[in-house]
């Protein structure tokens, strides 16, 4: 049997809740393709921060760094938004993911057949859509510098960020999507503000000059504002989009929606192939303070982040097929939860979904 070390960070509001579903089915899983899974739960976000006053203690990192891979649910409340910048959850996932080095995010959106009807979107606009987001995550406005609060010259407060990126990390992200546009459907649309942000402009030249490594994947650039009236518009056109750490944040949420909620979107972030840290998985989503502590969350982007973590985090892709495999089936019987639920379904919570799905885990087990 192969054995792996698992990170579980479950952090706050339905993060555990989400997070304990997953543990399960990958346990099952694993289990099934005689994998065993060892897990160390840590605390991450606000969690951490009520038991140790900081969102990212130096052992809950250390543990991420020396496992095989790390599975959070999610962090942030309304009990720490007005913390101080350092003292903020958010701030301990941006710290994570700089800590881990994973600066490429791919966030998938499928619309999957059972789902079509969830979507917001008319049938015939949403329906086939299947796009990758890949999301740059450790630079940008969200790490550059000069940042903070200060005074401007007429001594009036001022909030400030910058929008940076070097060639170095334009290029590498640049080459982590065009191997995901090869692997899929062979299509790259660049999204930038490049009539606008100097940022964007040497983003632009860049992934031209990347582009000369991949003459077989085809390469548009759109400015962002436009690829989100697109994406809503047409969002068939996109096979996979690249874009900064920002712009990627808002477009994938967007996207989520397309494929029925937010509660469906897995993510996978990754560091340099040379890199031997391990990648960190997670939903999409926030904490959902809304319906936290309800049973209503759908546990299923948490789910789908476990296969993403078996597939792009250890090589198991039979292991992550299983999964997928039950979250299909499960959602072919009908399983709803709150946020994706139509007429005719049977709704469920988060606990019942969870079971479900691994019933499923079994019943393919018997089929095959
Ligand atoms: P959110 O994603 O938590 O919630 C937005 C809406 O989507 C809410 O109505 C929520 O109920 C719903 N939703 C989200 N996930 C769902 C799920 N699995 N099932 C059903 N419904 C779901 O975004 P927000 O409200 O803007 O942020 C809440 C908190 O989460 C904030 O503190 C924010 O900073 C944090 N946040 C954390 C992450 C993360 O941990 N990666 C991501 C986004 C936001
Ligand atoms: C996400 C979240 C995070 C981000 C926040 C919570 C820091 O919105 O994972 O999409 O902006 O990256
Ligand atoms: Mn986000």
């Amino acid at each position: 049997t192969r054995s792996y070390a698992i990170t579980l960070l479950p952090g706050d509001g339905i993060g555990p809740e989400v997070i304990s579903v997953a543990k399960n089915v990958l346990l099952l899983a694993g289990a099934i393709e005689g994998i065993e899974f060892n897990f160390h739960e840590m605390p991450v976000g606000g969690a951490a921060l009520d038991l140790t006053g900081v969102p990212l203690p130096g052992e809950t990192l250390s543990a991420a760094q020396q496992s095989d891979a790390v599975l959070l649910g999610a962090i942030g409340g309304y009990k720490w938004d007005n913390n101080e910048k350092h003292l903020k959850p958010e701030t301990g996932l941006l710290q994570l993911r700089e800590g881990l080095k994973v600066f490429a995010n791919l966030r998938p959106a499928t619309v999957l057949p059972q789902l079509v009807d969830a979507s917001t979107l008319k049938k015939e606009v949403a329906e086939g859509v299947d796009l990758m987001v890949v999301r740059e995550l450790t630079g940008g406005i969200y790490f550059g510098k000069p940042r903070g609060f200060s005074t401007n010259q007429n001594g009036e407060e001022i909030g400030l960020n910058t929008e940076v990126y070097s060639i170095s990390e334009i290029d590498r992200i640049a080459r982590v999507a065009f191997e995901t546009a090869r692997k899929r459907r062979g299509k790259l649309c660049s999204v930038d503000k490049a009539n606008v942000l100097e940022a964007s402009m040497l983003w632009r030249k860049r992934v031209m000059a990347i582009a000369l490594e991949y003459p077989d994947v085809e390469l548009t650039h759109m400015y962002v504002d436009n690829a989100a009236m697109q994406l809503v518009r047409n969002p068939k056109q996109f096979d996979t989009i690249v874009t900064n750490n920002i712009f990627g944040d808002i477009l994938s949420d967007e996207a989520s929606m397309i494929t029925g909620s937010i509660g469906m979107l897995p993510s996978a972030s990754l560091g340099e192939k040379a890199w031997t840290g391990p990648g960190l998985f997670e939903p999409i989503h926030g904490s959902a303070p809304d319906i936290a502590g309800q049973d209503k969350a759908n546990p299923l982007a948490t789910v789908l982040s476990a296969a993403m973590l078996l597939k792009y985090g250890l090589g198991e892709a039979d292991a992550a097929e299983r999964i997928e495999a039950a979250v299909l089936h499960t959602l072919d019987r009908g399983f709803r939860t709150g946020d994706i639920y139509s007429d005719g379904n049977k709704l469920v919570g988060c606990k019942e979904m969870g079971e479900e799905v691994l019933k499923a885990v079994d019943l393919n087990v018997a089929a095959t």
